[in-house]
Order: C-alpha cells, then structure tokens, then sequence
C-alpha cells in the first residue's frame, strides 16, 4: 500500500471515527442490548482462576515482560465483562487502560476503528503533559497520525505510528490494550496488531483481545489472523466456558439479591445452561421472592435468540423449527428423514445443518448427534408454530420414532417422547400406550 493510499485510508478513518451509539444503526443487526460494556453493579461470578492468570500475567507485563492474551468464548458468556474487571483492578495499581471495541459493519470498513477508538479516550483523559510527551508536537490523536502518514517514511508509516503511541503510552507506566470483539475488527486493526505483538520487547504492555469463536465460519478471515498470532511466544489462550451450578447461583445471588429458591435455580441452569447473559435475561423482570421462572420469554432473550436464527436462509429456518419440534437431539440422518416427509430434500437439510452449525446455532454433540446450542432456542421456535402447525409435524416425529425399537434407557426415552408427540399430534390411545410401556421400563 502506498503513503498516499494509506494516508487517505487514515484521513476517511480518523474523520469518521464513529462513535459507538452512531455506529448501531449502521451495524443495524446487533443484538437487543448492543453489547453495551455491563455496569459492573454486581460481582463476577467465578472466574477465579481466569483472573488469576490475567493477574499474573499483568503483574509481568508491568516488568517488563509484555504479553497478548486471546480470550474466547460464545456471545454472552462474559468475555467483555471479565477483561472489563481485570482492567477496572488493574487501573486501581496504576495501570492505564485503552479500550478499543470493534463493531459489527455491513458495507463499509472503517480502518484503525478500535485502536483510533482507544487512543481518542485516552486522550481525553490524559492530562496535557502527558498527551504532549506522547504524541510530540500534535494536539490531537488524528494529528499525529496524519503527521505520521505524510512524513518523510516507508508504507508501513501507520503501523508504525500506532506502535509508536502505544509504546510511548507504555513507556509512562504499565498499559493495557484491550480489543474487544476481534471477529469484527478491520483488516488494518488486525495488521496493527499483529505489527504490534510481533515486535513485543521489553515492554510493560499486556494486550488482551476478546472474540466470539461460535461466530467463526470455517471460511472466516480471523482463522488465519489466529494461526500466526498463536505461534508469536508472547501469545495465550484463554477460553471461557459457561458458569457451572454453583456459579449461577451466585450471579443469580447478586441479581436478585437473595439466594435463589432451588426450583428457581433448577430452571435457571437448566433453560440458559451457564450463560450469564441469558441468565440475566431471563431473570430480568423476576420478582426476588419467585420461586420458578415463568414460561413467558422476554422480548429482549427472545430477540437476543432469534437475531443469528433470522439470519439463515428460509428452508435452513424451517429445518430448525422443524428439529424444534423434536424436542432433543437428533442424528442427522433422522432429522433428514422427518424433513424428507415436510417436503424438504436431504441434501437441503445437510446444508441446513451445516449453515446452522456454522453460525454456532446447533452444535454437533458427538455421534452424529445435533441440537441447540441454546436449548432455549428450541423453545422459542417451537413457539413460533401454532398448536394445529406443529400437531403434523409431531405425527411425522411419532412415525420415525415408532420405527426404530432401541434397548434400555434409550427406550424408555422413545416411549416417553412417543407418547408426547402422539399427545400433540392428537392420538390419545397411542400416547396412553406409550405413556404405559415406558411407566413399564421405568420399574
Ligand atoms: N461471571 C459473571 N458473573 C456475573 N455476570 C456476568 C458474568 N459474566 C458475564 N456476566 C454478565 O452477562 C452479560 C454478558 O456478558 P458479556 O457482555 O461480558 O458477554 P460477552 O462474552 O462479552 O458477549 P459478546 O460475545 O456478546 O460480546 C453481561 O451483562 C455481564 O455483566
Ligand atoms: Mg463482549
């Protein structure tokens, strides 16, 4: 890239660095809540361990020995809220912080968005000697950065540029850059970075990058970004999995202010699963005292749910309310056959499955077997059905099931969902019969 193309990439970015609330409605498919950083009004829970080694690893950094931590997980599960905590401990010792978010864009590329982001707020904060040892003579971030690009330099002129604030900033006393969102970051933010890691020495920087890894299509640009990045030595790996029992009794403990009645609690692991964010969701509206959720799903879990569901194409949609239908996971050779009879061919039902899975909404448990990744989702769906839309489609769910005995427990589980979708598919007796054979097993 040349100076002058590069110079003008810059010009179009720092002019228009956007403002996050701007930048909603162009994204215009973000979720319900936008993905606003969380007031940290209540305290994380678990984590422990995660923190510990970002402790640790900050502790380093602030000796001198520089670090990047990627740290991933699927939407919701409380990867900006972590980093968020670390950094909100770790200011508290002196450290500064640069906050860069990226955002999801459609049509347009905004180059440099998080970094010019971070650097703008910081900026604003830093007091005036501090802004002028860092960037010399300019005024202002866009300032130093045009006089970087237009200078007498190589190509390169920006990467260095951004090293060169980022490690002044450092030079003043140990720094984070935190990237929040990588999956929706520009290809020069990613260059950026890896320019900036890859030229890691003795440093008091730590750079920790976020990124949703369910969003990662196999033919995603990130994966390649990902493969370099994790052969740098300076780079770990942080995975987040959803909180256990005990950790969500804990958060529900801090948002209702009390500890959960159990039933509660039971609901609440078994419909969200872990994951904070629909864990907050669905407890949003709840009184404190409530002993169980209601069936009643707010608009905010439901949007959140649907946005990825609405994004597939209309027959991989109807594949899925149809495996809703179902009501547990499925081999993709049986949800093929039940489609098969709703007039949807196999080969659309594997490229359903597939785009499903792709865009993280199904998961394959092993053995061939398929379901939601969010067991909430099959509710949702399956809601979007009237009872006389959904009666057939469990009548073709009875039929396959009805033709194929199995031994033992999974019997009992084909006798107890034969009589559920004979009883919805409005065969009474054959559910009763059903409904008796697996009272049978179960003794
Ligand atoms: N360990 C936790 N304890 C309590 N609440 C949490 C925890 N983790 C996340 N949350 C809450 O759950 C919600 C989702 O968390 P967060 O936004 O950090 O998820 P995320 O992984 O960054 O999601 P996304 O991929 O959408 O950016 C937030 O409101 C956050 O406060
Ligand atoms: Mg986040």
């Amino acid at each position: 890239m040349t100076v002058r193309s590069t110079a003008s990439k810059l010009v179009v970015a720092i002019g228009a660095v956007p403002r996050e609330d701007d930048m909603r409605g162009v994204a215009g498919e973000m979720s319900a809540r936008s993905r606003q950083v969380a007031p940290l009004a209540t305290a994380l829970a678990g984590r422990r361990d995660e923190q510990k080694r970002l402790r640790t690893a900050l502790d380093d950094a602030a000796a001198g020995i520089p670090c990047a931590f990627l740290i991933h997980g699927e939407a919701g599960v409380g990867k900006t809220r972590l980093v968020r905590q670390v950094c909100d401990d770790a200011r508290e010792r002196g450290f500064t912080v640069l906050w860069g978010r990226c955002v999801r864009l459609s049509a347009t590329e905004a180059s440099y968005h998080p970094l010019l982001r971070a650097l703008h707020d910081w900026a604003a904060d830093a007091d005036a000697a501090e802004r002028a040892r860092v960037l010399g003579s300019a005024a202002t971030v866009e300032e130093f950065a045009r006089g970087s690009i237009e200078g007498p330099r190589d190509g390169s002129g920006l990467f260095d540029a951004l090293d060169a604030v980022i490690a002044a900033i450092a030079g003043g006393g140990p720094t984070i850059l935190v990237v929040d969102d990588l999956q929706w970051a520009d290809l020069a933010s990613r260059d950026a970075l890896a320019y900036l890691v890859a030229g890691f020495h003795r440093q008091s920087l730590a750079l920790l990058v976020t990124y949703r890894d369910e969003d990662l299509v196999a033919a995603h640009s990130l994966h390649g970004w990902l493969a370099d990045a994790r052969r740098l030595p300076a780079v770990v790996e942080l995975v987040l999995a959803r909180l256990d029992q005990q950790e969500v009794q804990q958060q529900l403990r801090e948002l209702l202010g009390r500890d959960p009645a159990p039933a509660l609690l039971d609901d609440v692991v078994r419909r969200a699963q872990g994951n904070p964010y629909l864990t907050e969701l669905l407890v949003q509206d709840l009184s404190p005292d409530a002993e169980q959720l209601t069936d009643r799903v707010s608009a905010a879990l439901s949007d959140a749910l649907l946005a990825r569901w609405h994004r597939l194409s209309t027959q991989a949609r109807e594949v899925l309310r149809i495996l809703a239908v179902g009501g547990r996971p499925v081999t993709s050779t049986r949800l093929a056959d039940v489609a098969n009879m709703r007039d949807i061919d196999r080969a659309t039902t594997a490229a359903a499955l597939q785009d499903a899975t792709d865009h993280g909404i199904v998961i394959d448990l092993g053995q061939d077997m398929h379901w939601f990744r969010h067991p909430l989702l099959a509710e949702l769906l399956y809601a979007t059905y009237s009872r006389a839309e959904a009666a057939p489609i469990h009548g073709v769910w009875a039929h396959e099931l009805s033709l194929e005995p199995c031994v033992g427990v999974e019997e009992l589980q084909r006798q107890s969902d034969l009589a559920l979708h004979h009883e919805r598919h409005g065969e009474l007796r054959e559910s009763l019969g059903a409904s008796l054979r697996a009272a049978d097993l179960a003794e």
